[in-house]
């Protein structure tokens, strides 16, 4: 066999500009059958572009995981169009399921149920289990229906890089490994979709996303955070995805948690130290933060949104974390926002990943 690196063919990546809302029918044809017969498309979803495969094709699975350079124990979500396609998916819908569905599909929320032996290993990594999602993308939307069958699609960046929120983004990790990019332009969202298991006795957020525990919570009272993410459970690891480095830029990522001016007094004083060393710095940061003491011309700073407006600040944290590498900067401090409930968690979340550990905590 060959190395990781090389074993896919290099192939000519064809890029199709779509209309978000009202996509070609031509292009989304296309796609449609490029599925069909076993390639991969990447197409944007309204939270991240995914990386599409035939879910039912083991071939066809195998070459997202050879693209993408991912571990074969990371296991992918299934999209499907309608509630109905479930059915063939999974050998049971818990009644929980219809009842999330009924609120939030389509959208941002990905539920984990029992799978049905029609789902090949390589989807699931040998999981008893399937991640279900029903995307409400109008091109994500498109391509599935017209395609009718059940697509596997991870996101579409190179294994523990940033999720690509732009097709540029796809096109950087993956030109030359994969047939077509539909491009829909910038993706709302901006965060990968909640996974919510459904299979224990308790409802449980694997990975927080724009379907927030409170959202969750107004249909099922019961549903938890887990807190342990990447921790293992009887049989292997609960969501195999969710490793401790992820989401991660080239440049190291420090972040720096605690109350707003505090934490930005911190990571200027911290960027000073860093340009005295001779190094370039990046800050990603809210419209309202000032960074005392350090000139503008130093920082690479890039601010992502208001405080106060997580959607923003999750739309544009991943844009910024490749902007910020391609700017060729040698570190990057980013502040949470955590300082209210809902999507900042997710943020959080992803944050915390990208820094893989380098993190300071600011006292008041
Ligand atoms: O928003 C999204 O979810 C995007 C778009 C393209 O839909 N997809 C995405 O896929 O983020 P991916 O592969 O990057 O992340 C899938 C996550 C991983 O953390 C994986 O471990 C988890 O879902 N997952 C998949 N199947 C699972 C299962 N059977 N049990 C538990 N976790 C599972
Ligand atoms: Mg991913």
């Amino acid at each position: 066999m060959c190395s990781r690196v090389h074993a896919t063919m290099p192939t000519v990546t064809e890029v199709l500009t779509v209309d978000a809302l009202l996509p070609d029918p031509a292009a989304i044809a296309r796609a449609a059958a490029i599925l069909r017969g076993g390639g991969l498309v990447a197409f944007p979803t309204e939270t991240v572009y995914g990386l599409g495969a035939h879910a039912l094709d083991r071939a066809a699975i195998h070459r997202i995981f050879l693209a993408k350079e991912r571990p074969a124990e990371d296991p992918l979500i299934v999209h499907v169009h309608d509630i109905g396609a479930l059915r063939s998916l999974t050998t049971d819908v818990p009644a929980t399921a219809s009842a999330l569905a009924a609120r939030f599909w389509p959208g941002p929320l990905t539920m984990v149920m029992p799978r049905s032996a029609s789902v090949p290993d390589e989807v699931t990594a040998g999981l008893d289990t399937v991640a279900i999602r029903i995307p409400a993308h109008p091109v994500a939307h498109a391509i599935i229906t017209a395609a009718s069958i059940p697509v596997a699609a991870p996101s579409a960046n190179l294994f523990s890089r940033p999720s690509p929120t732009r097709a540029e983004h796809v096109l950087q990790d993956l030109d030359g490994r994969i047939d077509l990019i539909v491009d829909g332009g910038p993706t709302t969202v901006g965060v990968e979709s909640t996974v919510l298991d459904l299979t224990g006795s308790i409802p449980t957020i694997l990975r927080p996303g724009a379907v927030t525990l409170e959202m969750l919570r107004t249909v099922l009272p019961q549903v938890r955070l887990d807190q342990r993410g990447a921790q293992e459970r009887e049989g292997g690891m609960r969501s195999p995805g969710l490793l401790a480095k992820h989401y991660s830029p080239r440049a190291a990522l420090t972040l720096y948690e605690g109350p707003g001016p505090s934490v930005t007094a911190r990571m200027a004083a911290d960027a000073a130290e860093v340009i005295r060393r001779g190094q370039r710095v990046g800050i990603v940061a809210a419209d309202e933060d000032f960074f005392p003491g350090v000139s503008a011309e130093a920082l690479h700073l890039l601010r992502i949104g208001s405080e106060r407006n997580a959607e923003a600040l999750a739309a544009n944290l991943y844009n910024a974390l490749r902007t910020l590498d391609a700017s060729g900067v040698d570190v990057i401090l980013a502040r949470t926002f955590l300082d209210q409930p809902g999507l900042t968690v997710a943020i959080h979340d992803r944050l915390r990943r990208a820094a893989a550990g380098r993190i300071v905590r600011v006292q008041p």
